[in-house]
């Protein structure tokens, strides 16, 4: 018996040494302490022996057992502990590496130019207006004074839709202008609105885009003047272009739809190809205005002997272009990601 035991213990020792998973030592333990285990088949034999002997050799017998469970379980810590050594190893994770950045997305400048300008308005008590792209020609030509043979027409070079069944014919809005109507037609006065929005003309070169943006205003109640108008535009421009010293000129021009009208220029100076915006003697034109004319009014079911007001219309890619300092107008729609990243805006600013 006692050689029995020395030898189980070699050989036990042995097999755990070159058990080198869970498994193995699984196979290990069953070969020892199984039902057909080497170790089991000593403790059977116990029942053959005398009382006295049976006490003695059990308990000989039961502190291998534990000496063999011992040895057993100290080989699974050892096995485990290397598994986990090999898992820290492979799944190491540096954590001062720098954070990968996260693409984040741009806001395009007409976006933005469109948020500052409705913001600029919206503080002067304008709320915001809108109308469909696709307009019919009453809305985007007729009621704006320029009937079916006004040289006017000829001034906007349209997309014309194919005509319909009944003769009428849908245009691509050359002007934000038809909004005015609508609202005027929708509402009752007082009435103060800017319309954004985009706008089509057939025409494409460095300052022409097919497709662009507009922001049309309009003000209508009992007593609004021209006085109220030249107030608003010059309070405008000089909050957008975050200077009081900007020069703003107003130079007579001619729009079916107001009377008398005017173009709004601001100054700016431009020497060996720069340009600054502030006093410097040149001037840029930035946008149209004028009282609403009566016949505008009228062709809106307003009576023009008791309401009056203005209404002005601005390009939206050219308030962005000349804030932001981007020289190419079709740059705005090539779509180049580059182009958006620098001159783009970040949506938390
Ligand atoms: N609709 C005009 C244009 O597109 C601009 C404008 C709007 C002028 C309102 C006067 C009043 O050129």
């Amino acid at each position: 018996m006692e050689e029995d035991l020395q030898e189980l213990e070699i050989w036990l020792r042995d097999a755990l040494a070159i058990a080198d998973s869970v498994l193995a030592v699984e196979v290990v333990r069953i070969e020892a302490l199984g039902k057909k285990g080497r170790l089991t088949t000593l403790l059977k034999t116990l029942g053959r022996l005398s009382p006295a002997e049976r006490a003695r050799q059990g308990e000989t017998l039961n502190a291998v057992k534990q000496t063999v469970l011992a040895l057993i379980e100290t080989r699974l810590a050892a096995l485990r502990e290397a598994e986990m050594e090999v898992r820290l190893a492979a799944e190491r994770v540096d954590i001062t590496l720098p954070a990968r950045p996260e693409p984040e997305g741009c806001i395009h400048p007409v976006s933005r130019t469109i948020d500052t300008v409705a913001a600029l308005f919206g503080v002067m008590g304008f709320s915001i207006a809108e109308g469909p792209d696709i307009e019919d020609d009453f809305h985007n030509f007729t009621a704006l004074n320029m009937p079916l043979d006004h040289p006017a027409r000829q001034m906007h070079d349209t997309f014309y839709l194919p005509k319909r069944a009944d003769g009428s014919q849908f245009v691509l809005r050359t002007h934000t202008s038809p909004v005015q109507i609508r609202t005027m037609r929708a509402q009752k006065p007082p009435i103060r609105i800017i319309a954004p929005g985009r706008t089509y003309r057939c025409d494409s070169d460095m300052t022409h885009t097919p497709m662009f943006h507009q922001v049309e205003g309009l003000v209508i109640d009992e007593s609004t003047h021209f006085g109220h108008l030249k107030g608003c535009i010059t309070e405008f421009i000089h909050a957008y272009f975050e200077s009081d010293t900007v020069p703003v000129r107003f130079r007579p021009s001619f729009f079916p739809f107001t009377e008398p009208s005017a173009e709004v220029d601001i100054g700016c100076s431009r020497r060996g190809g720069e340009m600054k915006l502030g006093p410097g003697g040149d001037w840029l034109e930035i946008m149209g205005c004028g009282m609403v004319h009566p016949r505008v009014l009228t062709a809106c079911g307003l009576d023009p002997e008791r309401w009056q007001g203005f209404a002005f219309g601005m390009g939206v890619e050219r308030l962005a272009m000349l804030k932001h300092g981007i020289p190419d107008l079709r740059t705005f729609y090539e779509s180049d990601v580059r182009w958006l990243r620098h001159y783009g805006f970040r949506p938390f600013e």
